[in-house]
């Protein structure tokens, strides 16, 4: 076969500053061995996270400009909430500033104290507002997800026997709704597949529970449909994406990955009365109804990136920048979850430093070990993350202790995904010498982002 390209050509660059190894020796040390204290301006490739890093591309800078900066009303917030029922079906938008804006919301207005929320694995930021507003997360997951070796081509498909087992347990008055994540960020970017969407479908209109999506890396799932469900493989992407949301009945979304701006969100609904209750809410914690926390410009973006985002010629490059670097991977040997996820590569840390304990954080250690030899910065996705069970104050021990190495969208190149795989190498041949680190500081909520660590 052909090489093929990014679709793109750079228009305009932004510098990148290496400095050396010794100098970022220092710097890990001065951010507590957490990457996410790191200034940027010490970073080479920066793979923390993909999330408001992506490239706009010149028709969202012209988007830009036609900013309508108007309290109330503005133009760009029809603009956005036409694009929303274009691309995506849903009839309601509510907009917030980011994701866990609408995951606020949403989880405020349907969980009561003592509920249970089912959910496809869980994600940090969706769960704590569940929690905080007094439910209960369960996770309904198929086991394989778990596994970081299986195969599975759709590792987030819902163990339909694990949900129907938690509704005759807990009743379905007891269920506000089951959360349904498109592409699930925590098991490694794997894909649901329709037929078991159809079925969770099916079975939640049995009990009358409803399914609230969350859509944050949606396009990135369809693709997978495209590429691995029979049936799908001649449908264009934009219309899985469509049928995907139609068989949900609301979302809440972070734009700030697929849909390829730096800030912003929505929630979206089909149910006019839960609609007007998120729109009063919306104005006590975000902003008016008609903005929600964003800037009009930064509305405009947004409708012009939903429609750049299932465009078919994107997203092969998108997901393919992410498989050509994992395939290095694998071939160089590093455990590496499978199947290859869609927006990132995670390294399997469990396996990679079975010489260190699970409390000995092996994925923080070896974000930071990969840091220092070039620069690359990656983020912990394990027992740090998962943070401590609220009842007890114990840690939760994760089955899936990983590094992420994410890929932003539109920014990096080919070259960037050679250097990133070199380094990953260089560090796993030294392995056997990465000692691991113990909790300097904990902050009490979602502490992964400011936790200071030291080496044990
Ligand atoms: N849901 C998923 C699946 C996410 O990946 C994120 C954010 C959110 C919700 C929350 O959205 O950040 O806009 O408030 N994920 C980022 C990440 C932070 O790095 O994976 P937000």
């Amino acid at each position: 076969t052909r090489s093929w390209a990014e679709p793109y050509k750079i228009k305009m660059v932004e510098p990148v500053r290496m400095i050396s190894r010794e100098e970022r020796e220092e710097a890990i040390a001065e951010a507590g061995y957490n990457t996410f204290l790191l200034r940027s301006r010490d970073v080479y490739i920066d793979l923390l996270t993909d999330s408001g890093t992506s490239a706009m591309s010149d028709r969202q800078w012209a988007g830009i400009m036609m900013g309508d900066e108007a309290y109330a009303g503005s133009e760009n917030f029809y603009h956005l909430a036409e694009a929303v029922k274009k691309y995506y079906g849903y009839t309601f938008l509510v907009p917030t500033h980011q994701g866990r804006g609408a995951e606020h919301i949403i989880s405020q207005l349907l969980i009561e104290e003592g509920d249970f929320v089912p959910g496809n694995m869980y994600f940090t930021t969706t769960k704590l507002h569940q929690e905080l507003a007094g439910g209960t997360f369960v996770d309904v997951i198929v086991d394989e997800a778990h596994d970081p070796e299986s195969e599975h081509p759709f590792k987030a498909n819902v163990d339909l026997n694990k949900l129907e087992d938690l509704i005759k347990r807990k009743g379905a008055d007891k269920i506000p709704y089951i959360a349904i994540a498109t592409s699930v960020n925590m098991a490694g970017g794997q894909p649901i597949s329709m037929a078991n969407l159809k079925k969770v479908r099916r079975l939640t209109r049995r009990y009358g529970i409803p399914i609230i999506h969350d859509m944050t890396r949606v396009a990135e799932n369809a693709y997978f449909i495209k590429q691995r469900e029979k049936g799908y493989e001649n449908t264009p992407v934009r219309d899985i994406v469509h049928e995907i949301c139609s068989l949900t009945d609301g979302a809440t979304m972070s734009a700030k990955k697929d849909a390829l701006v730096n800030i912003g969100g929505f929630l979206a609904l089909n149910d006019e009365e839960l609609f007007r209750e998120a729109q009063n809410m919306v104005v006590i914690y975000e902003g008016l109804h008609t903005y929600g926390g964003m800037a009009g410009r930064d509305m405009e973006a947004l409708a012009i990136g939903i429609r750049e985002s299932v465009d078919e010629d994107h997203i092969h490059a998108r997901v393919g920048q992410v498989q050509y670097l994992g395939n290095q991977l694998i071939d160089m040997g590093v455990p590496v979850v499978h199947p290859i996820g869609s927006h990132g590569v995670f390294l399997n840390a469990k396996k990679i430093l079975p010489h260190l304990s699970q409390d000995q954080l092996p994925a923080q250690s070896l974000a930071a070990a990969l840091y220092v030899d070039s620069g690359v910065r990656s983020m912990e996705r394990g027992i740090v993350s998962a943070g401590r069970n609220p009842e007890t104050g114990e840690h939760h021990y994760p089955e899936l202790e990983l590094v992420r190495l994410t890929i932003p969208r539109r920014v990096y190149t080919q070259a960037h995904m050679d250097v990133v795989a070199e380094s990953v190498e260089a560090v796993y041949d030294n392995r056997d010498h990465i000692s691991g680190l113990s909790f300097d500081y904990e902050p009490e909520y979602l502490r992964f982002f400011q936790s200071r660590f030291k080496k044990s």
